[in-house]
This record gives structure tokens, sequence and C-alpha cells, in this order.
């Protein structure tokens, strides 16, 4: 299966780090992105979406420093870490899908593992969140991945084929709610990966994202073959090239080396390269 060429997506997860400091970041990352898109000109760059998840108390304020950038031609998206299922209710401390998009957001990472260990998030649940994130108008970004004990016992590709199946919304032609390339997006995230600097072998990852695709498209038909299935765990500049020319690799989500504006800038810069 010959993989299609998708414009990358790198994104990256800002988890539970940063105060309203961190916003500093987002001008060096717009300067940044400047840089970039003036070197590329001549040479017709690569276009990549950016986006930034960062903790929900900084939503707003990030949002209108992102329109700011953007009218000064940096493009960068905003996105939640994770969403409520129901779109309001008595549920202290939780965030809706329709409140994340009140906040600037244009997406969510929804099921990411640190949510499912810390939480005990299901499968269901992980896709009623997705459904709900649909619902508001909301990207679903669906993270799966397998344990390195999963991975030791040689039941990655079946681990990830249930994830996906049942975290992934169904298809609803009659209520006219589709999965479609532009609202949805799955991160393959090996659990053992996540911010240990270990990263599977390329011929590892290569075998799990032609799966993931060969269950898009036998579920989404056409459209699966354009969902794009970013690669995510201790993504870093290092790696980045190597990791993004991978086939069906279509971007990364990136934890860590998000946190650092040159970092993440290098990350995009190899993001521009490939293809
Ligand atoms: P690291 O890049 O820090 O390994 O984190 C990956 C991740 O969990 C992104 O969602």
């Amino acid at each position: 299966m010959k993989a299609k060429q998708l414009r990358p997506f790198i994104i990256g997860n800002w988890k539970m780090h940063g105060t309203q400091r961190a916003l500093r970041r987002l001008d060096t990352l717009a300067a940044g992105l400047a840089k970039q898109n003036n070197k590329a000109n001549n040479a017709k760059p690569r276009k990549v979406d950016i986006m930034i998840c960062p903790p929900a108390t900084l939503l707003l304020s990030m949002a209108g420093q992102l329109k700011a950038a953007q009218d000064a031609g940096q493009q960068i998206m905003l996105g939640g870490q994770d969403c409520h299922a129901e779109a309001s209710g008595a549920h202290t401390g939780d965030i809706s899908a329709p409140q994340l998009r009140d906040a600037g957001a244009k997406a969510s990472l929804i099921g990411h593992s640190e949510r499912r260990t810390d939480y005990n998030e299901t499968n269901k649940q992980v896709q009623a969140k997705a459904a709900a994130a649909h619902a508001a108008g909301l990207m679903a970004i669906i993270c799966i991945g397998e344990t390195l004990k999963e991975r030791r016992a040689k039941a990655t590709l079946p681990v990830i084929g249930k994830q996906l199946r049942e975290s992934v919304p169904q298809d609803k032609p009659k209520d006219n709610r589709l999965i479609t390339a532009k609202n949805t997006v799955i991160a393959y995230e090996p659990v053992w990966a996540i911010g240990t600097g270990l990263t599977p072998t390329g011929e590892q990852i290569a075998a799990v994202h032609a799966h993931i695709r060969k269950a898009l498209i036998r579920r989404f038909g056409a459209e699966g073959e354009r969902i794009r299935i970013l690669y995510g765990g201790s993504v870093k500049p290092s790696n980045a090239a190597q990791l993004l020319a991978i086939p069906h690799v279509n971007g990364a989500l990136v934890g860590g080396a998000s946190l650092q504006a040159g970092e993440f800038l290098k990350i995009i810069a190899a993001a521009r390269e490939i293809g």
C-alpha cells in the first residue's frame, strides 16, 4: 500500500506544564516560524499544520496571542488536552468540548495514555469524548498505544486495532456526523516511549502505522486514506527527520520537546523537509 503524502501535522502537548509566563514561548515560536517561512519562500516550503495544546488555564490568553500571530502571518492552532463527553452538567473540574471551542480551541486530544492510566479511561469513554468533540465542531485527536508489557507479549497490533476500533466514533450519516480527515486525527503513542527517551525502531513504527492505515481504509473508505496518523513518544530534534520519513507517519505529537520553542521549531523544520 503506497503511502499518500498528507500535510504534516506537528502538535505540541504541554501537559500540566506552564503558567502565564510560559506564554512568552509562543512569541519565540511565532518569530521562529516567520524566519522559517521567509527562508523557505524561494524553495516552495512544505506547508505544515502546527498546534499547541496548553493547560486549560492558558487557553484563553493563548487564543489572543495566536490571533495576533495569525494577523502577522503565522498560523498556529490551539487545542485542548481532554474534554468531557457531555456538553454541560454537574461535573466538577471537567471541561466540555463547547467550552474548549468557546476558549478558542480547534481540536482536543482525546484518550491520551496519561488520561487512560490516571483516570482509567476506557475506549468507550474515549469514543464518547471524541463524539462530543465532533458535535462541538472540534477535531478529535484520538490517542492510542500499547504498553511495554503488551509489546513484549507481541500483542501490539491486536491492542492497537482494538483501541482504534473502539475509540473512534461510528459514522452517523443520519445525523450528518461523519468521520473525516478534517475532524479526526489518530496519534500512535507507545506508552513506554512517552517521556522515556526510548522510541520503537523504524520498522516497528512503520508496521503499526500501516496497520492503522489499513484499518482506517477498511472502515472509512477513501476518507481513511486521508486521516492523518501521528507518531508520539520521545520525538526530539535529533530523531524527528527519521521518524517523519516513515511511511504513514503524517506528523508528530510532541511532549517534552514542545516546551522549548527552539526544539519545537527544529521538529517543525524537519517536517518541512520531508517528501
Ligand atoms: P514526550 O514527547 O515527552 O515523550 O511525550 C509524548 C506525549 O505524550 C505527547 O502527547
